[in-house]
């Protein structure tokens, strides 16, 4: 069988996709290993409670059932959902929404590979254009988007090192070149892995230098404002005419629904509703189902801040205590977490890469990402701050953290013994 480009590339095994089948085969075995490594979202009773109460009224009406599950949505998506949506999201972000700037995808990974190869890839006039990601480490699930080489490319950030082991990344305005060959600058906020904040006044900066070259700046809010709205400190909404904001069901406790939720201006939407109706026909319709009654019954965001943003965040709280404590005698620093649900860790002494305490670690019980994965459009790979780090979930019972996270601690000081 004789395969195109498109099928080429994934004929090839990437490092990320192997990486994903091993931490999934280590999750699907039978074993005690400590889970810290996948995006999965906590299990919250009082979220599976409201959701599921959904799907079981929704099943039990008929009337709701053609609503949501007898019919192809149309290629807009779900109306009822988009219109609720609009209005909760012209509230939150104080700005004008129709459901007409509102698009749906069958999860926000699968409109993220339709709108980067929108933007991005060869152009009319034969040029190429890449996505720019301003600031690495960048979620892993954008690097196997596009099939050409320089599909992205990227910038490191400014480290500053704060008291307390910790650190945070800034954009590095004084090296970033926004040229002809982009075609969009993406960014995660917060950002996986590091569960950064952008500040507004970044935002504002990377937003006005892809305006200069009339390209928008794609802020994907998969843990963002204002739903799930895993976000600790500074609550500041960022939208303009030249955002495309990308939302997910995923991270509120729904990723089986696989619903992504973009919002942009019109012209993108129907552009994007055109190849997603070539690629899925129609999109999935549980997600919007068990949301609509919820968001118009005003229970969405209460339920972020009042229940889905404290979990998390007494966590986070209790994990940082269990490290500072544990770690004293190591040299450490954890990335600020303002938001998500990751500790993001640098041993700037490591003396082999990430990826291979990642293999020692898995042998011994525990499982994390290594921080290497997260560096993608770089065109050498010898940053060193790259093979220092490594993500940390911390999604899971405290308990089973505190043992993933000794074995961290235990296997790091073996790497000076032996
Ligand atoms: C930053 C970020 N964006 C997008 C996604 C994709 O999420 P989904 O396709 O489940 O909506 C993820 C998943 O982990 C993510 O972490």
């Amino acid at each position: 069988m004789q395969f195109s480009k498109y099928g080429n590339k994934y004929t090839k095994i990437s490092g990320i996709s192997s990486l994903m089948q091993d931490l999934g085969s280590a999750l699907s075995q039978e074993s005690d290993i400590v889970f810290m490594g996948g995006g999965n979202p906590a299990h919250i009773d009082e979220v599976y409670k409201k959701f599921s109460a959904q799907i079981q009224s929704i099943s039990t009406n008929e009337e709701s059932y053609k609503r949501f599950f007898v019919n192809y949505q149309s290629p807009e998506g779900n109306l009822e959902f988009r219109i609720a949506l609009s209005k909760l999201l012209s509230k939150e972000l104080g700005y004008p929404i129709s459901e007409k700037n509102i698009g749906l995808s069958n999860g926000s990974q699968s409109a993220f590979y339709t709108i980067f190869n929108i933007l991005a890839g060869e152009h009319a006039d034969g040029k190429f254009k890449s996505v720019m990601l301003p600031m690495i480490p960048e979620y892993i699930g954008y690097s196997e988007i596009g099939i050409e080489e320089n599909f992205f490319k990227s910038q490191l950030p400014k480290i500053k090192l704060l008291k307390d082991n910790y650190f945070k990344y800034e954009v590095d305005f004084d090296n970033l070149e926004v040229d002809d060959g982009i075609g969009a600058i993406c960014v995660s906020r917060p950002t996986n892995p590091s569960g950064n904040m952008l500040t507004k006044d970044e935002l504002g900066r990377l937003d006005l230098l892809a305006k200069k070259k009339n390209i928008p700046l794609i802020i994907d809010c998969a843990y963002g404002l204002p739903f799930p709205g895993v976000v600790y400190d500074k609550k500041e909404n960022y939208i303009s005419d030249n955002t495309i904001l990308v939302f997910s069901l995923a991270k509120l406790g729904l990723p089986g629904c696989r619903t992504g939720i973009i919002v942009a201006d019109e012209f993108l939407i129907e552009t994007f509703n055109n190849a997603n109706v070539a690629m899925n026909l129609s999109t999935a319709s549980l997600g919007p189902g068990i949301l609509t009654n919820i968001i118009l019954q005003d229970q969405l965001i209460p339920l972020c801040r009042g229940t889905i943003m404290p979990f998390y965040k007494v966590v986070r709280d209790e994990i940082l205590d269990y490290i500072n404590h544990l770690f004293k005698d190591i040299n450490y620093r954890i990335h600020v977490p303002e938001g998500a649900f990751f500790l993001w860790i640098w041993f700037e002494d490591l003396p082999i890469s990430s990826t291979d305490f990642y293999e020692i670690l898995k042998r011994n019980g525990t499982l994390v990402i290594p921080g290497e994965y997260f560096f993608h459009g770089l065109k050498n790979n010898d940053y060193v701050h790259a093979k220092q780090c490594i993500r940390v979930s911390y999604a899971q019972s405290v308990n089973s953290i505190k043992k993933g996270l000794k074995i961290v601690y235990e296997q790091y000081k073996n790497l000076f013994i032996n």
